[in-house]
């Protein structure tokens, strides 16, 4: 296994810099606070909104969502998949997101909103859904390229922040996406690869799984924020993981953490400062059974005031925690060869 703390080890697993999208990651953030489109023309404020995106392009909807929760009267929903859901419709507002904008079922998507007359916004750095948009005449926030998708996730989530503000439905306060810029601007330095493990959080985390199996497991709302550690360990270390969210894995999961196989998995849970009691009850109880059974057991809490600030930290905590595990197993975190060729061949036409 890789010494964490050898950075020219680190530098030769990872010869595309991901350690160093990673450590701008707060820059990222900054600047995709400021990065806005003018809402579509003569929408008021929707009933449901709707973010069409798949993998690193949806991610950022998944976290929004989590925030909207019970936070705003107005539903948002993740789309991930050809077309779109039936309640997307004049009064409806869709936020189509792909990073390359190559990704054949957001252009589905965003074909049906332009074909159902549904305001919809492109989230792209370029490709045909950029081309799309401007053909079509729809709003688009032009996001800077050079990424992949899934290290781009303060560009896919914080324009729809400030988009949906402007159109009446506030997920997050201006004063609330400040805080969490400035919750990963100090988180940052903690976790990149100059901090030695013995006081690095994501270098720590990434050691005690080891070999086993990540099992993460959040709340209602850091349950978005295990989905995403769980496909940035596959994409960044191609390993399985697995991600659950409480209370539902109580009444399923719960079973399969028995005998013997529970000694090779390994359990992060992804707690949360507001959790409610019932919850933290919970992830208390949760501990007690699985903890003598499992191969491993952490926690970990993302930081701030507001639940921006804490998904986001948390979800970077993710990030570099992936970013290690790949390191330590000699894989390069930044490709991604199956998922490429994946979209190769669906592209391909059938013969
Ligand atoms: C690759 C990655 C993928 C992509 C997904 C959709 O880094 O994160 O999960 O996000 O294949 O592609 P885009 O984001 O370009 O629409």
């Amino acid at each position: 296994m890789t010494n964490l703390d050898d950075l020219e080890a680190l530098a030769e697993i990872d010869p595309h810099d991901a350690r160093r999208v990673l450590a701008e990651f707060p820059a990222q953030c900054r600047r995709a606070s400021t990065l806005r489109a003018a809402p579509p023309p003569g929408i008021g404020t929707p009933r449901v909104v709707v973010v069409a995106g798949m993998g690193g392009s949806a991610a950022g909807g998944d976290l929004l969502a989590a925030c909207a929760a019970d936070a705003v009267d107005v539903p948002v929903l993740v789309h991930r998949g050809y077309g779109l859901p039936a309640l997307a419709g004049p009064d409806a507002l869709v936020i189509a997101c792909s990073y390359s904008g190559d990704t054949a079922e957001v252009l589905s998507a965003f074909d049906a909103a332009v074909t159902r007359r549904v305001p919809v916004v492109a989230l792209t750095a370029g490709g045909a859904l950029a081309q799309r948009a401007a053909a079509a005449g729809r709003p688009r926030v032009t996001l800077p390229g050079g990424l992949m998708p899934r290290m781009a996730l303060g560009y896919l989530l914080l324009p729809a922040v400030a988009l949906l503000e402007g159109c009446g439905v506030t997920v997050a306060t201006a004063a609330e996406v400040d805080e969490a810029v400035a919750a990963v601007e100090s988180l940052a330095p903690e976790l990149v690869p100059a901090r030695p493990s013995a006081d690095n959080e994501a270098k720590r985390l990434a050691l005690s799984i080891g070999d086993r199996l990540p099992v993460i497991y959040g709340g209602p709302t850091t349950g978005a924020a295990a989905y995403r550690w769980k496909t940035d360990v596959e994409e960044n270390a191609k390993r399985f993981a697995l991600a659950g969210t409480l209370p539902e894995m109580n009444h399923n999961e719960i079973e399969a953490w028995q005998g013997p196989a529970a000694k090779g998995l390994h359990a992060v849970l992804l707690r949360d400062a507001a959790e409610p009691p019932e919850i933290a009850q919970r992830f208390h109880i949760l501990r007690d059974m699985i903890g003598p059974s499992a191969g491993g057991l952490s926690e970990a809490r993302g930081r701030g005031a507001g639940r921006l600030a804490r998904l986001l930290t948390l979800a970077y905590l993710g990030q570099w925690t992936s970013y290690y595990l790949a390191v330590l197993r000699g894989r390069d975190p930044w490709s991604v060869p199956l998922l490429d060729e994946f979209k190769r061949r669906v592209r391909r036409p059938s013969p």
